[in-house]
């Protein structure tokens, strides 16, 4: 397990945020370490994805920062300019995969059916991402998939909530569950940065109650 990974599984959960304002950006970013989580995926899905993560690692250059949404080659040399941590691409593609791996960045990918993982496995990865989760069939899926695939461990996301987060984490082969329920696109737009620590502060608790049952 590389440090990345194991600094996300010591949190449990893991904020994925469109960043739709970059001047908000590191409000943001203080609203989820003063939540104590001072982790977050920011998707390349708007105008100011790569700004914005190029000012939450200048304020914060101790955050592990993620780019989701990697889509492409250049996506992820955009992403490793502005000072990402590492890469995460919604579904699986072996050129890109390489690609990463020529570099020496990290990058989880996204995968859906037993195929994509058993590809994944072949290339030498161990931790994928389970999306979307929900519709893949949620935490049974997980356990299913890891008859075959003993030494996949998951970051699911697509779907978790909070009424669902704890199934997720007290399964051993999840090693941290990512998605927007701790900072909602409608809280970021109206600046909700107190409502976000608040949740994070919750979604912690979630998780550190989780471990304890595993
Ligand atoms: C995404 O790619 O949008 C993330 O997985 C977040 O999904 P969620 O909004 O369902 O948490």
């Amino acid at each position: 397990m590389n440090s990345i990974e194991s600094y996300v599984e010591t949190y449990g959960v893991l904020p994925v945020i469109n960043i739709t304002d970059a001047n908000k950006a590191v409000l943001l970013a203080q609203a989820l370490t003063d939540g104590g989580l001072p982790l977050i995926e920011v998707t390349l899905r708007s105008d100011c994805s790569l700004e914005a993560i190029r000012r939450i690692k200048q304020a914060f250059p101790d955050m592990l920062v993620g780019a989701g949404t990697v889509v492409s080659e250049k996506s992820v040399d955009d992403a490793l300019s502005v000072g990402a941590d590492y890469v995460v691409s919604p579904g699986y593609d072996p050129e890109l995969v390489n690609y990463c791996k020529q570099k020496g960045v990290v990058i989880v990918p996204g995968c859906f059916t037993p195929s994509e993982i058993q590809i994944a496995v072949k290339n030498g990865l161990r931790i994928l991402k389970f999306f979307p989760a929900e519709l893949g069939g949620g935490v049974a899926a997980i356990k299913l998939l890891s008859g075959p695939f003993p030494d996949v461990r998951f970051l699911p996301t697509g779907g978790i909530t909070f009424e669902n987060l704890s199934a997720y984490l007290e399964n051993n082969k999840v090693i941290a569950c990512g998605g927007s329920f701790m900072a909602t696109a409608e809280m970021f737009r109206q600046g909700d940065f107190e409502g976000i620590t608040k949740l994070c502060i919750k979604a912690s608790e979630i998780a550190k109650n989780a471990r304890k049952a595993k």
